[in-house]
């Protein structure tokens, strides 16, 4: 593959900050390209907190022409890479404690339209090489809604990289009243149906699938469901319409951090030979979360954000009648009220069966993987999910509802796959709590069968989701979307 410029946009990337699976994404990806030798540069928001984790960082430009006064670009290094790192410093914008998106209340920051319409418009100044750093991609990789208006931005431009929109989550998509359109400083030209304008209200997301030259999306299995009504979020017309430029591209998972052999985070390491170590860890999660240190208990856990999305409705569906089985039950997230209070209520209810663990502890994350035995992800939907990847490495059976990701990551336990040694988790199908119950109580009758049960664990740990493999099905989309750009742009 020939060597490409390729800067890559996103609101996120762990270890700089992280809400879910986009800031792993963002902070793994980019490395994984330059292993394969392409030239990644990352550009980002200058938040708050992030300046404070991101190292040393040098003033690069004193001012940028074009925007508000105090805008300018810092440059550093993404920790723990060679990566080159773009900040856009723009205060009134992004310096504030917390997280990227929302406010301490909980709800959107007002002016998420006004920041992240900043954001792409720096970066495409910078796609433009109108930045002063005497640098132009060949390749543009825009991530999610923050980023939409990128490929918007540059499809006016006559000599412009060639873009990609990568969709983590459709059903985010930067929705804003039409009124907000005059205060985005863009050009009257993309207030049309064809590209903004999304049923009377200005649609970041759309700029992305309007506009980029090729979309992708982070399964195969979502970038199939996207294109129906009922995960289309209304965009399914638009994506039937770019049909041949959609594409879905599997998660990698970045194994220097998840890997229950080296993860710096765990009491003890292990691998598929050494499993009473996982059972170490097992006792030391007990002992942490205030369970009762028991060792035949099967310990189920979640950790997630506590949104409709994640299924979290069927499961509190189904816990009650689970709870009556011999189990334990560990939930580490945060979200809506309404799923945190269930979740403490239910901990109140059964001290020695259920712990919460309200709030983003990634240590924790690391420790529920390492010490529990199942991993439950009954999403509604999934584009890709990133815990149940995981914790097939740490061989934790993850017990999940055949959609987006999930479907395309863990194999169902039936007769068949047992027989021939290709089973790794529980996989159910109807989104209602009886489904999962049934599936819970599959994995249960399982665990009882320690033979079984091991040799499911081992076929987990086996499984391979290392980024080598999405990363050069990048590279594949990064040429056909130089390949697209140069017919259009000849036209
Ligand atoms: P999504 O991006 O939809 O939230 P993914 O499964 O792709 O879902 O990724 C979620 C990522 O965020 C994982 O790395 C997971 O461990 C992490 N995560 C989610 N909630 C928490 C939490 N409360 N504490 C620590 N890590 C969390
Ligand atoms: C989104 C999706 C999740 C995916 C992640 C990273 O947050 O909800 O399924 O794994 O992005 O692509």
């Amino acid at each position: 593959m020939p060597t490409h410029k390729i800067l890559f946009a996103a609101s996120e990337a762990h270890p700089l900050i992280k809400t879910g699976g986009l800031g792993d994404v963002a902070g793994s990806l980019p490395i994984a390209l330059q292993a394969q030798r392409q030239e990644v540069c990352l550009i980002m928001p200058a938040y708050h907190d992030l300046i404070i984790r991101a190292g040393k960082l040098t003033r690069i430009h004193p001012m940028l022409a074009g925007f508000p006064k105090g805008v300018r670009l810092l440059e550093g290094t993404l920790p723990n890479s060679k990566i080159k790192l773009w900040l856009v410093d723009a205060p009134d914008y992004f310096n504030r404690p917390g997280n990227p998106y929302l406010n301490p209340q909980g709800t959107d920051w007002p002016d998420n339209a006004q920041r992240f319409a900043l954001f792409s418009r720096v970066v495409a100044a910078v796609a433009m090489n109108k930045a002063g750093l005497a640098w132009q991609p060949d390749i543009v990789h825009c991530n999610d809604w923050q980023c939409g208006l990128i490929p918007a931005l540059l499809s006016l431009e006559a000599t412009r990289p060639a873009t990609v929109f990568t969709v983590h989550n459709l059903a985010y998509q930067g929705l804003f009243p039409a009124e907000t359109f005059a205060a985005l400083n863009l050009p009257a030209s993309l207030w049309t149906t064809d590209s903004l304008e999304f049923y009377g209200q200005v649609s970041f997301i759309k700029g992305g699938l309007a506009h980029a030259d090729m979309i992708s999306t982070v399964s195969p299995t979502y970038a199939q469901e996207i294109r129906t009504p009922a995960y289309g979020c209304g965009l399914e017309g638009l994506l039937n319409h770019r049909a041949e430029r959609l594409t879905g591209i599997l998660n990698g998972a970045d194994y220097t951090q998840w890997d229950p052999q080296h993860d710096t985070l765990i009491p003890y390491h292990y691998n598929a030979q050494s499993l009473q170590n996982k059972a170490a860890n097992k006792a030391a999660l007990q002992t942490r979360v205030g369970l009762p240190v028991a060792a035949d208990i099967p310990v189920f856990a979640i950790i997630s954000r506590l949104v409709e999305q994640k299924g979290i409705d069927l499961l509190l569906g189904s816990l009650p009648e689970l709870l009556h089985h011999k189990i334990q039950f560990i939930m580490l997230g945060n979200g809506e009220p309404r799923l945190e209070s269930a979740f403490s209520t239910l901990a109140a209810q059964h001290p020695t069966q259920v712990a919460t663990q309200i709030g983003f502890n990634e240590e924790l994350a690391h420790l529920i993987e390492s010490g529990a035995d199942l991993f439950v992800m009954p999403s509604l939907f999934e584009p890709c999910g990133l815990n149940q990847i995981y914790s097939l490495r740490y061989g934790t059976v993850p017990i999940v509802r055949r959609t987006g990701g999930l479907a395309d990551t863990v194999v169902d336990a039936t007769a068949e796959t047992l027989k021939n040694r290709t089973a790794t988790g529980i996989v159910f199908n109807e989104a209602t709590p009886p489904a999962l119950l049934t599936a819970f109580e599959r994995a249960l009758a399982l665990y009882q069968k320690p033979a079984l049960w091991q040799q499911v664990v081992g076929t987990g740990m086996k499984q391979d989701f290392s980024w080598k493999h999405s990363a050069k099905k990048y590279l594949a989309v990064y040429e056909q979307a130089i390949a697209w750009k140069e017919k259009d742009t000849k036209m």
